[in-house]
């Protein structure tokens, strides 16, 4: 690890252990030591990874980024703090940083694939336009999607409100009427898809649909409510939506809505190849 120097004060910050101003109170009171000396000025220089710091006898040690895979839940907001609802923050109890974010918004009844951390230059990477890193949603959407949506979405939809989507993959999975399902892809990719959904009514907005679509959708923008713009636009609102990719990165099916885990080395190569 290369080597870098910090003040006490923001090491200790940086680490979550408390505000600049209370970590002043905590460094003056001889709650700090460095290499076994306890230290009582918070602007003492600390070499990372050298130097051991302990905070009333317990090491912390520092963490210069961090990267997680969530599996947004529904019904959680993809934002670091807010006054009344649960955020995808909230659900990383194993943080060390207290500067994580999500990388990019799904909305509150969308589940599935976010990634969390506090590398900017990443994040502006993933979601720059000019990079055009695709995304892949499954989702169940009311009525049946017409063949032909394909490859209007292939030449770029223009949305009703003037928006034009560039070029998006449309893939349909399978069309349900009155109790029949008909696969237009392998069974076990279709049943797949199904099993993650068992028993949930989330984000259902309409009762009593009789004819559902399920479909794989791949784009490489990501406008608000795009997916939802886009299925509306052929007719066929989004009862379910769940992000199962982007870029390299690709949702570990392990983990349940509102598990997460740290990104494998290899995860992280290949997201910064983009
Ligand atoms: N498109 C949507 O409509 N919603 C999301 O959450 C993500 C993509």
């Amino acid at each position: 690890m290369e080597e870098k120097e910090l003040r006490l004060d923001k090491f200790l910050a940086d680490m979550g252990k408390g505000t600049r101003s209370r970590l002043k109170e905590d460094i003056r009171k001889g709650r700090i030591s460095v290499n076994g000396e306890v230290v009582k000025n918070a602007d003492k220089k600390i070499r990372i990874p050298k130097d051991e710091v302990l905070f009333d006898g317990k090491p912390v040690s520092y963490v210069a980024m961090e990267y997680f895979m969530l599996n947004k839940p529904q019904g959680v907001l993809s934002a670091t703090e807010d006054r009344r609802r649960r955020t995808v923050l909230d659900l990383i109890d194993q943080k060390k940083r207290k500067d994580l974010f999500p990388v990019g918004r799904l909305d509150a009844d969308t589940e599935g694939l976010l990634l969390i951390t506090n590398d900017g230059a990443l994040s502006h990477k993933l979601l720059a336009p000019k990079s055009h890193v695709d995304k892949v949603y499954f989702a169940r959407c009311a009525g049946k999607v017409p063949e032909s949506a394909a490859a209007s979405f292939a030449e770029g939809l223009l949305l009703p409100d003037g928006f034009q989507c560039l070029p998006a993959v449309l893939e349909i999975l399978s069309v349900t009427e009155n109790g029949e399902t008909e696969n237009k892809k392998t069974k076990s990719r279709e049943t797949e898809y199904k099993k993650e959904e068992n028993g949930k009514t989330g984000n259902e907005k309409a009762e009593g649909v009789k004819t559902e679509t399920e479909v794989l959708l791949t784009i490489r923008e990501g406008k608000f409510h795009q997916v939802k713009r886009m299925m509306e636009a052929v007719g066929c609102p989004v009862l379910f939506l769940k992000r199962l990719s982007m870029g390299p990165l690709t949702l570990d099916e392990s983990l349940k809505p509102g598990e997460y885990r740290p990104l494998t080395k290899q995860e992280l190569e290949l997201l910064k190849q983009v």
